[in-house]
């Protein structure tokens, strides 16, 4: 028995109590699942295999620079590691979310580790135009590494201390680091997100930022926050706190002040902004009932009526009374308390799915339209809806001290050839919702408006699901693979519709997947989440001209580590026995 005991501690290393199989690095640098005779009875752990294998095996995104890696890999503590240079409370704080990532491995390391930061602005804002390129390098030499983050903004060096949270890879109590390092890296795109939508369910402040998690970790940067809608109104206006009395589900189910400011911040420190939207003038319905009791009027029609397919698209229905001018105080006041809580460049002023019927059988808007010698025609209606448009926006800017923020907007009747003079490109961009296949997207180019792809046959993750006011599947079926959002290439759309000029392609910013909540919620929207927003991230911070094979190992071997380590609880990609031995889980025509 003392025998065994010493062996043990003389070769802590040789093998894995209770495990036959060790890993090595097999065919097409993927680690493979092999018995321990074939590392001559040495276990090496997955992670370490997989730092070793392949350059940039562990990193998603893959960066778009140069990528120099060595095979040589050093155990650390992370927890031991110094760091320097952190000046702002901010960065500091982002290097206490990547220490806190490895504060479950405990074993000491071999290596000493000291991480400098160079970074010009660590107070940068995130917009379309922030840079956020950075520079990693790692030399290891006599059991000393030297980590340096080179970046001119917070965002980029906190980009790059996620590249180095990648080259680091734990199992058990043990970490693993690649030794010799130099990348560097910028994404392809600025606009890179995910849209949650709050009103159709609602999510909890935690869920959330499990969410602003998943993102960061794969230099997202954009947690889209669709916060009200016709179902129901969580958002708390301290100038109009009738909206959450009637719109909320429940007491409890409302985002305060304080809850969104927390989120904001949380998001920051980790390269994310939030986008609010106030979807608007559809989309609005519950929460808005309290106008009469006020002496106010009528600020929605149409709401909970029904039969509903007459008057919206889904249940329940509702729409602003464009003939009530007392809306615009409402209006701005909900702006107001929307800007001292949301603090990004951008703000998203809703459009879409406006239905001329609700507005065309309500006499007090009607009555309006007569009155102002509006007819009742498309073109009418047109006119109406754009006379919101040129309002609601002259109250956002007023309530924004004179100045407007990167305004966004869906795409929808009003950005149809026909319609899209009402709408200027110097102060909208817009998402992009339609197919991919649709006229209004080189359109919208040619025209001179920047786009954010959220085209539903690839990007929708409510896709693919049983029907929830019917029978069979939903409407935007069949659910959206992995593949198919990795393979999201904008500039390919646009070619297939004539158009090939490189700058008229730059007029794409960007793209974001989008979780419609009506049949998700907040215990399960995460497995619709993730992996396949990891997929969004990769196209269009690398925009990779291979296909999705290539990225596939990656991928599957990210999305294990999110889970184990993070505990972000995205959907399952494959056996696990695929994640171990890779190459075989395919089929031979890739
Ligand atoms: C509005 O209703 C009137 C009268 O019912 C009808 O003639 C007109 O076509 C409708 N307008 C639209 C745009 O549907």
């Amino acid at each position: 028995m003392k025998m065994l005991l010493l062996l043990l501690a003389c070769f802590p290393a040789l093998a894995r109590a209770d495990f036959a199989w060790s890993y090595k690095c097999g065919q097409d640098s993927v680690c493979q699942r092999v018995p321990l005779a074939d590392t001559n009875g040495e276990y090496i752990p997955l992670p370490k295999c997989r730092l070793a294998c392949k350059a940039g095996g562990t990193l998603w995104p893959f960066p778009t620079g140069e990528v120099r890696i060595g095979s040589e890999v050093v155990s650390v503590n992370v927890g031991d590691f110094s760091i320097e240079a952190a000046r702002t409370t901010r960065l500091q704080e982002a290097v206490a979310v990547f220490k806190n990532h490895f504060k479950s491995f405990t074993a000491p390391g071999e290596a000493q580790v000291k991480v400098q930061f160079q970074i010009s602005d660590e107070s940068s804002d995130l917009s379309l135009a922030t840079d956020e390129s950075y520079r990693l390098w790692i030399q290891t030499h006599n059991g000393n590494s030297i980590v340096v983050i080179t970046a001119l903004t917070f965002q980029g060096g906190r980009h790059g201390l996620e590249t180095l949270s990648q080259l680091i890879q734990c199992e058990d109590q043990s970490c693993y680091m690649s030794a010799e390092v130099l990348i560097s890296d910028a994404p392809k795109y600025p606009w890179r997100g995910v849209l949650l939508d709050t009103s159709r369910n609602y999510f909890t402040v935690p869920t959330i930022k499990k969410v602003i998690d998943g993102l960061s970790a794969s230099k997202l940067n954009t947690f889209h926050w669709h916060i009200t809608d016709t179902h129901s109104f969580p958002f708390y206006s301290k100038r109009r706190p009738k909206m959450t009395e009637w719109g909320a589900y429940s007491p409890e189910q409302i985002y305060t002040e304080e809850d969104i400011k927390d989120i904001v911040h949380y998001a920051d420190v980790r390269g994310v902004r939030v986008l609010p939207e106030l979807d608007a003038p559809a989309h609005s319905g519950n929460g808005y009932q309290w106008g009469e009791e006020e002496g106010l009027g009528k600020l929605a029609v149409c709401v909970n009526r029904d039969p509903w397919e007459k008057y919206c698209v889904e249940p329940p229905c509702g729409q602003m009374n464009l003939a009530n001018p007392n809306l615009y105080d409402v209006v701005e006041d909900i702006y107001r308390d929307m800007l001292d809580t949301f603090t990004g460049s951008a703000f998203h002023i809703g459009g879409d799915e406006v239905n001329f019927n609700c507005w065309n059988t309500t006499k007090e808007v009607t009555d309006y339209m007569d009155g102002k010698n509006i007819p009742r025609t498309e073109e009418g209606f047109m006119e109406l809806w754009n006379e919101y448009q040129e309002e609601a926006l002259a109250r956002f800017k007023k309530a924004n001290g004179g100045k407007l923020k990167d305004m966004i907007l869906w795409t929808s009747h009003m950005t149809e050839p026909e319609f899209l003079h009402y709408l200027d490109p110097s102060i909208y961009t817009v998402q992009y919702w339609e197919s991919s296949t649709n006229k209004q997207l080189p359109n919208l180019v040619k025209k001179g408006f920047q786009v954010i792809m959220s085209n539903y046959d690839d990007l929708y993750l409510d896709c693919g699901f049983g029907a929830w006011v019917g029978e069979g599947n939903n409407w935007c079926s069949p659910y959206k693979g992995w593949q198919k959002i990795y393979m999201n290439d904008p500039k390919k759309y646009l070619a297939a519709q004539g158009v090939t000029d490189p700058a008229l392609w730059s007029k794409i910013v960007g793209g974001e997947t989008a979780m419609w909540t009506e049949q998700a919620g907040d215990q399960n929207a995460m497995t619709k989440i993730f992996p396949r927003s990891y997929a969004l991230a990769e196209r269009y911070w690398s925009d990779p001209a291979t296909g999705w094979f290539e990225a596939e190992p990656r991928l599957v071997y990210f999305n294990s580590v999110m889970e184990k380590q993070r505990g972000i609880f995205g959907n399952t990609l494959k056996p696990e026995w695929c994640v171990q031995s890779q190459g075989i889980c395919k089929l031979n025509k890739f």
